[in-house]
């Protein structure tokens, strides 16, 4: 692999896919403030626009509003200027979604393994998916089910259980060294500059 271009910056939206717990909003924020970016959490926009919590739009909505309302400000947020953007573990899912994201941004997979996943998520219970049954078999669903999507993402990263700023580290390399290997995405994103 080509080593990273230490100069690398970003002109696309960087988003964060994977797991609840992986870690999207620690390391998303810090990665920004590396890439002198500004940071944008989906989940706190919709939230934002609902005028209550994601747990609340479950309650009174139920998951296909959610989604619904997931997509148009992930659409939004990726017609806007560059930031660096997590998004909920569910939208990638979403197969429009997905697809905007994959043209529009570069997309970076937070992988994690289950114990890491679990010990993090234990510790608030504002995920609504995780109160239907038991946290850990309904994570395990949603891995067998999402990771072969997730995988679909530009970088894969794997989310340890070590300081945020080794993750940060790794991902800012393994962008640079993507957009260095695929010269194609940098045409890309040079045509979308320019237009
Ligand atoms: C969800 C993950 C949550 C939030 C919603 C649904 C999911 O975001 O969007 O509870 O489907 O995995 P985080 O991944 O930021 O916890």
């Amino acid at each position: 692999m080509t080593p990273p271009n230490p100069s690398f910056t970003p002109t696309r939206t960087i988003v964060l896919t994977g797991m609840m717990g992986a870690g999207k909003t620690c390391i998303g924020r810090k990665l920004a403030e590396r890439l002198d970016l500004p940071f944008v959490d989906a989940d706190a926009q919709i939230a934002e626009a609902a005028g209550c919590s994601i747990s609340e739009i479950f309650e009174r909505h139920g998951e296909e509003a959610f989604r619904d309302g997931e997509r148009r400000v992930i659409t939004r947020l990726l017609s806007e200027g560059v930031h660096v953007l997590a998004v909920g573990g569910g939208a990638f899912m979403d197969p429009e979604t997905r697809a905007l994201i994959l043209e529009k941004a570069l997309s970076v997979w937070l992988r994690a393994d289950i114990e890491l996943l679990l010990s993090r998520v234990l510790r608030r219970d504002t995920r609504p998916l995780l109160k239907t049954g038991d946290p850990r078999e309904i994570l395990e669903r949603l891995i067998e089910e999402r990771y072969p999507v997730y995988a679909e993402a530009n970088v894969i990263i794997d989310s340890l259980d070590a300081p945020p700023e080794v993750t940060v580290e790794k991902t800012h390399e393994a962008l640079a060294a993507f957009m260095k290997d695929n010269p194609q995405e940098s045409q890309k994103q040079q045509s979308r500059k320019a237009s």
